[in-house]
């Protein structure tokens, strides 16, 4: 299973690249906003320091404008993937962009049936949002594993980024399930390493490593 960051933040990107975490990164408009910065110069910055794919979101909602601007920021680094609203438009700018081999990410995606259209139009990456999902009191999970048995049952090529990750069960269900990739808000990686089981051993080999020192220098 790939890990992306789901973070525009660099201090993060590199801090958690350091343990060989990080295969890709993904954005969107909320994401960049936080960081308060150019959102050219910073996608560019990310596409420098990660090799994987770096997702960046185009904001207009006409066709024509998304794959105007798409085709632009496709020029800003060659692991950039263009990132794409689920919508009608949205299908038309995957299908043409994708044909000119730049790679897309299809987003806010809720249903498999919107994942079945991602992946017929062309798209790269299909972003189900499972906390999303979950917040209106539905099954977020259900749908990584039923969009999943669809792309496997046709051979679609497009890989599952499974979005919206708010907790460790959503990641660990999400690799049960098969998904290729799980983006995860930097916030949460901590939780997936700590165990407070793990502390408390640490904490007891090393009372026990002390006692044997104290005795040998008594
Ligand atoms: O990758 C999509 C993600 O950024 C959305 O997460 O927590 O805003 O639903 P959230």
């Amino acid at each position: 299973m790939k890990f992306f960051l789901d973070t525009a933040n660099i201090d993060e990107i590199k801090r958690i690249s350091k343990l060989g975490l990080v295969d890709g990164v993904t954005t969107n408009p909320s994401i960049i906003a936080k960081e308060g910065r150019n959102f050219e110069e910073v996608i560019k910055e990310i596409c420098s320091i990660v090799e994987g794919p770096v997702s960046a979101e185009v904001i207009g909602l006409k066709a024509t404008e998304m794959i105007k601007e798409g085709r632009e920021i496709a020029k800003w680094a060659p692991n950039v993937i263009v990132k794409i609203p689920m919508t009608e438009e949205g299908l038309e700018a995957v299908y043409t962009l994708e044909a000119e081999n730049i790679k897309t990410n299809v987003t806010l995606v809720f249903s498999v049936a919107q994942g079945l259209m991602a992946a017929k139009a062309g798209a790269s990456f299909i972003s189900p949002f499972v906390g999303r999902i979950d917040d209106i009191g539905e099954d977020g999970m259900k749908l990584i594993k039923n969009l999943r048995q669809t792309l496997v049952n046709y051979e679609f090529k497009s890989e599952i980024i499974t979005a919206s990750i708010r907790t460790i069960g959503h990641l660990e269900q999400a690799a049960i399930a098969g998904a290729d990739i799980a983006t995860i808000p930097g916030s949460l990686l901590p939780k997936l390493w700590k165990h407070p089981l793990t502390d408390n051993g640490i904490e007891q080999f090393l009372n026990d490593w002390k006692s044997v020192t104290d005795k040998e220098n008594n």
